[in-house]
């Protein structure tokens, strides 16, 4: 399984296609957002932010144009629209498998961050690990994940309770670490692209980053902003409020 090519290579269409310049819905109303207000408040001298699993490089794309910028991500085409996408700006890409080291002659990136990735690669220890042998010491590592304790492909959703009038968030397995194949166009059924997941809880994460040699620092849940309409409106958008869809891990090289 540790060979496993688990870039997006082969789905790079589909990605690139529902990212685009801008972001998709959640990148655009959530996630840059909030990784922007973290960035904001970690102000550093000469700021350069290494992104590692940037995807078509939608992070930079959102940057202040002040902060220097690397993205590296394993699928070759998704690397490929990220230069189409910022011709002009100072910013690098290329190709690199994050199951694999990484030794760049740079070592004092002032910010790391890995946006929606790490349950994308079966063990992360191996891109904490090059995060920390590139930054400087102190610096903010931000890990942006799907929520782990309430997402877990295939062993959660939604349930409604018709006494209570309330939709819950039933989860049918956490502890467990669990690798899930995720067909991209579900419609297609078998004909799908698909990509991997793997699901670890959320002290796996932590025992890896303290690992690799960072700190917690702290963490964020982010909600979902979406508003339902008509008659179940009022428990579906108070469920979004109680069952956060994001994580956000900041650590620090210790
Ligand atoms: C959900 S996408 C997120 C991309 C980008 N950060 C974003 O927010 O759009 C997950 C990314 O992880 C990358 N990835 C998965 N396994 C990888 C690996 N072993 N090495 C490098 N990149 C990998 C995929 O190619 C894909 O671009």
């Amino acid at each position: 399984m540790h060979n496993q090519d688990t870039s997006w290579e082969t789905s790079s269409s589909w990605y690139d296609k529902i990212v685009g310049a801008k972001g998709h819905y959640y990148h655009q109303q959530v996630i840059i957002p909030g990784v922007l207000k973290l960035l904001q408040a970690e102000k550093q001298p000469q700021p350069h932010l290494l992104d590692l699993a940037c995807g078509q490089g939608i992070l930079a794309r959102h940057l202040p144009k002040a902060m220097k910028y690397l993205g590296i991500d394993g699928s070759a085409s998704l690397i490929h629209s990220a230069k189409k996408y910022d011709p002009k700006a100072p910013h690098q890409f290329f190709v690199h498998d994050l199951s694999h080291p990484l030794d760049l002659p740079y070592k004092d990136f002032s910010h790391v961050a890995c946006i929606l990735a790490v349950q994308n690669l079966p063990n992360p220890l191996p891109l904490f690990r090059t995060a920390h042998a590139h930054m400087r010491k102190g610096a903010p590592f931000i890990i942006v994940l799907n929520h782990p304790c309430f997402r877990i492909p295939r062993q959660s959703g939604w349930g409604v309770d018709e006494q209570k009038k309330l939709q819950y968030r039933r989860v049918d397995r956490y502890m467990s670490e669990l690798k899930i194949p995720i067909q991209t166009q579900p419609s297609r059924s078998e004909a799908s692209e698909e990509t991997w997941s793997f699901h670890h809880p959320l002290s796996y994460f932590t025992a890896q980053l303290k690992q690799a040699g960072f700190l917690l620092d702290h963490i964020e849940e982010w909600c979902s902003d979406k508003k339902s309409i008509g008659k179940t409106a009022a428990m579906e958008n108070r469920s979004r409020q109680e069952f956060p869809l994001f994580m956000t891990l900041v650590a620090r090289k210790a």
